[in-house]
């Protein structure tokens, strides 16, 4: 029997070589080449600083790994889960959340979908507002105060990165944040998913 290619070690080397630098090119290469120009029209704003401190309880409390902040521009998505997003939309997102398992509902429009109170209740036990709900229960997010110690530094960083962050946002952030609860940054988090672009028209 011949030997196919899957024998040959040098086959195997330039199917590698050509599949990684076909992903290097769709990937990394238009984020090198990106300007500015992505930034005029997008009506994104930075995230107050309770709402980036809640954010931060977003990424460590695993909210990502069920949820998805992406909706694609195809008619089952937007039918369900309201206006797809862009990629001006995240420009000061860093890292982005879209996320790629949906275990729970695709979160990039909830802003103002439903009440403090009613997120209130449903961190801190699903089951109260949705029995059949398999969400996790996170009630010590309302037991645990945050003291905004880093969240200056965090803000100088993402500025170093693009987001316009004023010298006053930072400076007056420490005290946004003090002494609230997790759960209360995260809520403000929440409430602000796909406020800022709402009213951009869909592409
Ligand atoms: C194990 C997977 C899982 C994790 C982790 C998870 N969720 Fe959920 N989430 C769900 C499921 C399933 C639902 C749908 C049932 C419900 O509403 O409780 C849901 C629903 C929601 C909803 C209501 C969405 C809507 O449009 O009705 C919000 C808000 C939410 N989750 C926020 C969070 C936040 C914040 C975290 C992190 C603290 C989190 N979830 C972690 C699975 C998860």
């Amino acid at each position: 029997m011949s030997k196919d290619f899957t024998h040959s070690v040098v086959i195997l080397i330039i199917t590698t070589v050509v599949v990684a630098s076909f992903s290097l090119a769709v990937w990394v290469v238009p984020n090198i080449l990106r300007t500015d120009d992505i930034a005029k029209g997008s009506l994104a704003k930075p995230l107050t600083a309770i709402e980036l401190a809640g954010r931060d309880i977003y990424i460590s409390e695993g909210c990502h790994v069920c949820h998805t902040q992406m909706v694609r521009p195809l008619e089952p998505e937007t039918k369900r889960n309201g206006r797809a997003n862009k990629e001006s939309d995240d420009i000061y997102e860093f890292p982005n959340l879209w996320g790629s398992k949906r275990t729970g509902p695709d979160l990039t429009n909830l802003g103002r979908k439903y009440s403090d109170q009613w997120h209130v209740l449903h961190l801190i036990d699903p089951r109260q507002v949705i029995p059949t709900s398999i969400m996790p229960a996170y009630p010590w997010l309302f037991e645990q105060t945050l003291s905004g110690d880093a969240i200056g530094d965090k803000m100088e960083t993402l500025r170093t990165l693009g987001v316009p962050y004023t010298d006053q946002e930072i400076s007056d952030a420490r005290l946004q944040v003090r002494g609230k609860t997790k759960g209360e940054a995260l809520i403000h988090y929440l409430q602000s998913l796909g406020q800022d672009t709402a009213q951009e028209v869909a592409p």
